[in-house]
């Protein structure tokens, strides 16, 4: 018999209300509060019949226990109503502070919660007002996400949660011009290594993780991880950003998350699109592809998840692409071995899973004219199945 953990660990009714700061009734590490003693103190009073001094105490635990939901429930919503209506160059200015007060007490390199609910208060205010601005054609707004992105980053590089808003964020804005370039030209500040340790940070606790709830969120920070690499480098034609992603591990975390989370259809689909738009029109990064058996990895979440056209169209097409680059100019100066290719995929099972990928998908005509000719060029000898039209 097999228990999830969450079942667990399912938060009891009374702590829900503020599972950061502990519950009404119950501290963080299970001691009463205050409410919860005085309703102790009152029951039996009223069961031995005195009801005035047990109502008055019962009355009085309600009022505690109100006035302690009132502040904890206040603190957040409190930032982030303010944080909503300031602009957005003042909620930089904020996290420049919380900055600098932190450059100053060096000793104590830890952040305090509040401090935390700021800078998470600040990257989903601007997340907001993302919407609204970017339709206007504003060109500072973007940069001025990036910035606030890149400050949380620094100032808690390992938080799951904050690396989890800093991601979501830089991928609103990866398309844009000027934040590449950045990215590019400024990489002392605005480098890529940044957000690539953040995730790999948050995919080390993902891999430590129990709870199933909190498992989930941290694959959601490293799906969009996947989608902030493919975006970043998509139609990226001048910057070579792609390049600079691989050089900084990026390909190799991707593989990482895709290889630890091979069940899980999204991660599939995000990290298999990302390898595509990575190595798409770049013979380095397939070199180092091969290098790293993502050849393997593809192929394996190509047949786990056979049943999801989204990720059987992106695993098809990155084989697709990296068997088809014969030996070009470009393959030779940086050794490209299409051979190494082809024996990594069919050691990985290839013709099997591309001909059950093709017979589930026979309707779809970019998978079918990609399987046909892969099995075509790799020497399958059985019956290849056939286009059919719906
Ligand atoms: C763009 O947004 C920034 C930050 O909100 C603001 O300071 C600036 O005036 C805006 N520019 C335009 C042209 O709207
Ligand atoms: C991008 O890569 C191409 C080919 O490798 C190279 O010619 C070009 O100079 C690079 N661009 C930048 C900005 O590094
Ligand atoms: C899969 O990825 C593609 C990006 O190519 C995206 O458009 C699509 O919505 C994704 N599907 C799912 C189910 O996440
Ligand atoms: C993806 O794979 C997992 C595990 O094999 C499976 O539970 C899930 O249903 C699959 N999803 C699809 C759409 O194939």
């Amino acid at each position: 018999m097999t228990t999830k953990p969450s079942k667990k660990r399912k938060p009891a009714p009374e702590s829900s209300s503020a599972p950061q700061s502990g519950g009404i009734f119950w501290t963080i590490d299970g001691h009463l509060t205050p409410p919860s003693f005085l309703t102790l103190i009152a029951v039996p009073l009223i069961l031995s019949g005195k009801f005035l001094y047990g109502g008055v105490i019962l009355a009085i635990a309600m009022l505690v226990a109100i006035q302690i939901a009132m502040t904890q429930i206040k603190e957040e919503e409190k930032q982030a109503i303010r944080y909503n209506i300031l602009e957005p160059d003042d909620i930089i200015a904020e996290l420049e502070e919380l900055e600098e007060a932190k450059q100053q007490s060096a000793e104590s390199n830890e952040m305090t919660d509040t401090d935390k609910t700021k800078c998470l208060a600040c990257l989903s205010a601007l997340a907001m007002k993302h919407k609204r601005i970017n339709n206007e054609g504003n060109k500072t707004f973007p940069l001025l996400c990036q910035q606030a992105a890149y400050l949380t980053l620094r100032l808690l590089p390992k938080d799951s949660e904050a690396v989890g808003s800093s991601i979501a964020l830089l991928a609103l804005v990866a398309k844009n011009e000027e934040v590449r370039q950045r990215n590019k030209y400024q990489a002392d500040v605005y480098g890529l290594d940044r957000p690539i340790q953040g995730l790999q940070a948050v995919l080390e606790m993902a891999k430590k993780e129990q709870d199933e709830e909190r498992e989930g969120e941290l694959a959601e920070t490293l799906r969009k991880g996947c989608l902030f690499f493919g975006a970043l480098s998509d139609n990226d034609k001048d910057l070579n950003l792609s390049t600079t992603i691989v050089e900084e591990e990026g390909l190799e975390l991707i593989l990482d998350i895709a290889n630890w989370f091979r069940f899980h259809e999204e991660i599939a689909n995000w990290s298999m699109w990302a390898i595509f738009i990575l190595c798409y029109d770049c013979i380095q990064n397939k070199v180092e592809l091969i290098r790293l058996a993502g050849v393997t990895t593809v192929c394996s979440l190509l047949e786990n998840n056979a049943t999801s056209l989204e990720v059987t169209r992106h695993c098809i097409a990155i084989l697709y692409d990296l068997l088809r680059e014969g030996n070009t100019e470009a393959g030779k100066k940086y050794n490209y071995d299409p051979w190494a290719v082809r024996t990594q995929a069919l050691a990985a099972g290839l013709h099997n899973t591309v001909v059950k990928a093709m017979n589930e998908f026979s309707d779809s005509m970019d998978i079918m004219m990609m399987g046909q000719e892969m099995l075509l060029g790799t020497g399958y000898r059985g019956d290849i199945p056939q286009f059919q039209q719906i």
